[in-house]
């Protein structure tokens, strides 16, 4: 792929690649867009100090997230739908994060099943996991995650309803999600795609098709999962999990700080600081905008990541630097895969190792666990306005 030097290069191609209703479902927000928005433009409201004349040889990008190695701290995010971005899309992007050494996240919304991704990769991967009403389910999906030696729980405590998202509503792609002659159409568009999916068996949402009696296909699945999702829970359900699980644990979806101090006593290793991408409470602020706060009020007590809004290494460092351990990227891996696959993953997280390790060793720091709020310029305007203190 010559002259892809950006994520948005990457976008664009996506675009044209991959059918309208699944491109859009990968970039929506909820209602007006505007968390999703600003969790992008909220991170140019911070700006860096930068530092000459310091020895900028030997640098590192290594860290921990969890007491886990990683060779950069930055993870993929669990995505709903990944293979439908381009076939068999979860295995190819968790391949890709295997050979750089970062995090792979399985949604439980994904095409590809636990087992699948197992079988095609030799390190653990770490699991997402929707508490559902049919807590028999839940209990069996965390039997399986275990089974296969996922090392990570990643726990999303933000969507007990849906958000409401235009883009998939006019699209059609609501529950019961039914193949229309637009469909139809708009994959047509898109060759190399058909080709694809015409070359695998991974249509349905594996983690449940076969899972869940009653559930055969992609309208009873549809109906399935809309009346699923619980919206009775609880702070309390995390102690069930967390013993049926037993491994580490990280709780997603945590915005508000009154909700960080309750997280810090769940129990959980790890919280990570998200409104899901702007996909849920659309008028809630950027996660880059919440971290700060969550950081200083229990980052003594529990590890804090973030994710939402994060387009490239820059972001990356940004979100480090307010005292994140690690971060996750959902939509520039969704953009590569649907570019150019498991090629198209490890070309994302190339410009994104890259742009971190040029801006940090023009921040002046040679190892990324030494960055920290001495890299941010007192004067942003996120700085300003959300009383960060810099130290
Ligand atoms: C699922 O996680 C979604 O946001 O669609």
């Amino acid at each position: 792929m010559a002259n892809i030097l950006e994520i948005a290069d990457l976008k664009r191609i996506a675009k044209r690649k991959v059918p309208k209703l699944f491109f859009d479902y990968a970039d929506s927000g909820s209602w007006t867009e505007g968390t999703y928005r600003a969790n992008e433009s909220d991170f140019h409201k911070l700006m860096l100090r930068q530092k000459i004349a310091v020895d900028m040889t030997n640098r590192s990008l290594k860290s921990s997230m969890i007491g886990q190695d990683v060779e950069m701290p930055f993870a993929m995010a669990p995505t709903g739908l990944t293979g439908m971005q381009c076939a068999d899309g979860e295995i190819k992007a968790a391949k890709a994060c295997e050979a750089a050494g970062i995090p792979f996240t399985l949604s439980t919304m994904s095409i590809c099943s636990i087992e699948d991704i197992a079988e095609h990769t030799t390190k653990p991967f770490w699991f997402q996991l929707y508490v559902m009403k049919d807590r028999d389910f839940i209990a069996r999906l965390i039997a399986r995650a275990k089974a296969v030696g996922c090392s990570a729980l990643v726990l999303t405590f933000d969507l007990q309803i849906l958000g409401q998202r235009h883009k998939d509503l006019r699209n059609g792609l609501s529950a019961p999600p039914k193949l229309t002659p637009k469909h139809i159409w708009q994959m047509a568009q898109c060759p190399q795609w058909c080709l694809g999916m015409a070359g695998t068996k991974r249509h349905e949402f594996g983690n449940i098709v076969g899972h869940v009696s009653g559930v055969d296909d992609m309208s009873s699945l549809g109906m399935w999962t809309a009346q699923q999702f619980d919206p009775q829970l609880s702070w309390d359900d995390i102690q069930w999990i967390k013993e049926l699980w037993g491994g580490p644990l990280i709780l997603k979806g945590i915005l508000d700080p009154e909700d960080a101090l309750k997280a810090a006593e769940s129990g959980a290793d790890a919280l990570i600081v998200s409104n899901h991408g702007g996909r849920q409470l659309d008028g809630a602020r950027s996660s880059i905008a919440a971290l700060a706060e969550i950081v200083d009020l229990v980052g003594d007590k529990i590890e804090v990541h973030m994710d939402g809004g994060i387009r490239s290494g820059q972001d990356v460092l940004k979100a480090l630097c307010l005292g994140a351990k690690g971060v996750y990227l959902g939509r520039p891996f969704l953009y590569g895969l649907g570019a150019d696959g498991q090629a198209g993953v490890t070309k994302a997280i190339e410009i994104i190792r890259n742009e971190l390790d040029v801006t940090m060793a023009l921040c002046g720091e040679r190892n990324v666990t030494d960055l920290g709020r001495h890299n941010i310029d007192k004067h942003s305007e996120l700085v300003k306005q959300y009383e960060i203190q810099l130290g």
